[in-house]
C-alpha cells in the first residue's frame, strides 16, 4: 500500500512557515505518495489550499486527519496540545531541537513514536535542513538586532559622519553566524567574528565578512563583550546543548541599552541570560541589556523560509518514505523505540542540559 505523508499546520506562537510547498507536493505525489494536508496550512506562507489541491494533495479538515497519516512533516517541534497526535509507529520529520526539549523528549519516548529531526541530519557539507533556516535566521538577525538597539542605547549600526559604528559580535561563525555578520557589515557596523575554528575565521576574515576575528576563550570573549552594542549567538555543536560563550558575567558588565540576539536559544542558548522568548513578546532586560531571543525567527518571513525549507527537506523526505535506514538520512534519527538514538541528543539530555 502507498505510504501516506502528513503535512499539519503549524502552532507555535507566530509560526506562519510550511514544511513543503505546493511545488514540493507535486513532486511527491508525482512519485505515487498520498499527500494529506491540513486545510490551511499554507495560508501563512501564502499557499492556499487550491493550490495544494492542483498539486494533487487530499486537502483534509482536521489535524487529525493529517497526523493520522503515516509520516507525518511539519516545521517546528510539535507544542504540548499536539502531543495528543503521538502514536506507536508515527514517523516524524521536522525541527525538534530535543536537546533544550527534555518534556517532548519523554513524550515521544513514551508514545512510541519514530522520530527524526531536520537539524541533525548530516551530510559532507555540514547540516543540510538546519542550514537554509539559519541563513534566514543569521540575516534577520542583523535586521532584529538593528531595530532593538532603536529601543535600546539608540546607536544606527553604521554610525554618520563624525560618529563611529556600533560595535557588533557574532559568537560562531556558522551558516547563522555569517549571515548575520553580513547584513551588520552591509549596515556598516564594525563586526567582531568568534570561533573556536579558526580556519572559519581566517575565510570570513579573507571574504570581509568580518572586520576582525577572536578565538574563542572566555577572556577574550569577556573583553570583547564588554565593549559591544550589539552581541549575536550563533555557536553550535550539534545535537549537544549550546555552549555557554558569554556568561550571566559578562552580561552584566555590557553597557545598559545594549543589545544580545541569541539564536542559539534553540538548543538551550549560547549566552547564559538568554531565556526562550516569541514573535508576540521577542524581547526582555537582564542587567539593563536588550534581550532577543525568539526560537523560530524564519517564522516572520514565512515566504522565503517556507520555499528554501521545503526544497531543502523534499528529498531527505522522499528517502525517509522509501526507506528510512538508508544512509544519506545518517543523523536523523533521534528517538526510537522509546529510546533517544542520537548520541549527541542523549549525551545532552542525560547531563540536564535542556533550556531553562
Ligand atoms: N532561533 C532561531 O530561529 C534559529 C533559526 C535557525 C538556526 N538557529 C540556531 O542557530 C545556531 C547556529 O546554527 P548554524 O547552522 O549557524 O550552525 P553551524 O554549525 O553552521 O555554526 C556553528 C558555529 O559555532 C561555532 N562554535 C562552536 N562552539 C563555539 C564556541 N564555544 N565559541 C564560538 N564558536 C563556537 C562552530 O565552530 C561553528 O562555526 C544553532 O543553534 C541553530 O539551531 C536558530
Amino acid at each position: 500500500m502507498e505510504t501516506s505523508i502528513g503535512l499539519v499546520a503549524e502552532t507555535k506562537d507566530g509560526e506562519r512557515r510550511v514544511a513543503l510547498d505546493p511545488s514540493a507536493v507535486a513532486q511527491l505525489t508525482r512519485g505515487g505518495a498520498r499527500v494529506l494536508v491540513q486545510a490551511g496550512a499554507g495560508l501563512g506562507a501564502g499557499f492556499d489550499d487550491a493550490d495544494y489541491k492542483e498539486s494533487g494533495a487530499h486537502v483534509v479538515p482536521d489535524a487529525a486527519d493529517a497526523w493520522a497519516a503515516d509520516v507525518v512533516v511539519k516545521v517546528k517541534e510539535p507544542q504540548p496540545p499536539e502531543w495528543t497526535h503521538f502514536r506507536p509507529g508515527l514517523r516524524l520529520f521536522c525541527y525538534l531541537h530535543l536537546a533544550a526539549e527534555p518534556a517532548l523528549t519523554r513524550a515521544l519516548q513514551d508514545a512510541g513514536v519514530e522520530a527524526h529531526a531536520f537539524e541533525t541530519v548530516s551530510d559532507r557539507h555540514g547540516l543540510p535542513l538546519l542550514a537554509p533556516m539559519s541563513e534566514i535566521a543569521g540575516r534577520a538577525a542583523a535586521i532584529m538586532g538593528a531595530a532593538a538597539l532603536a529601543k535600546g542605547n539608540g546607536t544606527l549600526l553604521g554610525g554618520a559622519a563624525g560618529v563611529p559604528p556600533a560595535r557588533v559580535v557574532v559568537l560562531g561563525l556558522g551558516v547563522a553566524g555569517t549571515m548575520a555578520a553580513r547584513g551588520a557589515r552591509g549596515m556598516d557596523a564594525e563586526v567582531l567574528g568568534v570561533d573556536v575554528d579558526l580556519h572559519r575565521l581566517w575565510t570570513a576574515h579573507q571574504a570581509g565578512t568580518v572586520t576582525g576575528t577572536l578565538a574563542s576563550s572566555p577572556q577574550s570573549v569577556a573583553e570583547a563583550v564588554a565593549g559591544a552594542d550589539l552581541v549575536v549567538g550563533a555557536a553550535l555543536v550539534p545535537g549537544a546543548r549550546a555552549p555557554i560563550v558569554v556568561t550571566e558575567e559578562m552580561v552584566a558588565a555590557m553597557r545598559p541599552g545594549s543589545v544580545v540576539v541569541d539564536l542559539a536559544i534553540d538548543q538551550g542558548g549560547c549566552i547564559e541570560t538568554a531565556r526562550p522568548t516569541s514573535h508576540s513578546d521577542p524581547t526582555y532586560l537582564a542587567h539593563g541589556v536588550l534581550h532577543y531571543c525568539v526560537t523560530n525567527v524564519p517564522g516572520q518571513y514565512p515566504r522565503t523560509a517556507s520555499r528554501a525549507l521545503s526544497a531543502a527537506v523534499t528529498p531527505y523526505l522522499r528517502l525517509l518514505v522509501a526507506d528510512p535506514a538508508d544512509q544519506r538520512l545518517a543523523g536523523s534519527l533521534n528517538v526510537a523505540g522509546g529510546d533517544v538514538v542520537h548520541p549527541a541528543v542523549a549525551e545532552a539530555l542525560a547531563s540536564g542540559g535542556g533550556a531553562a
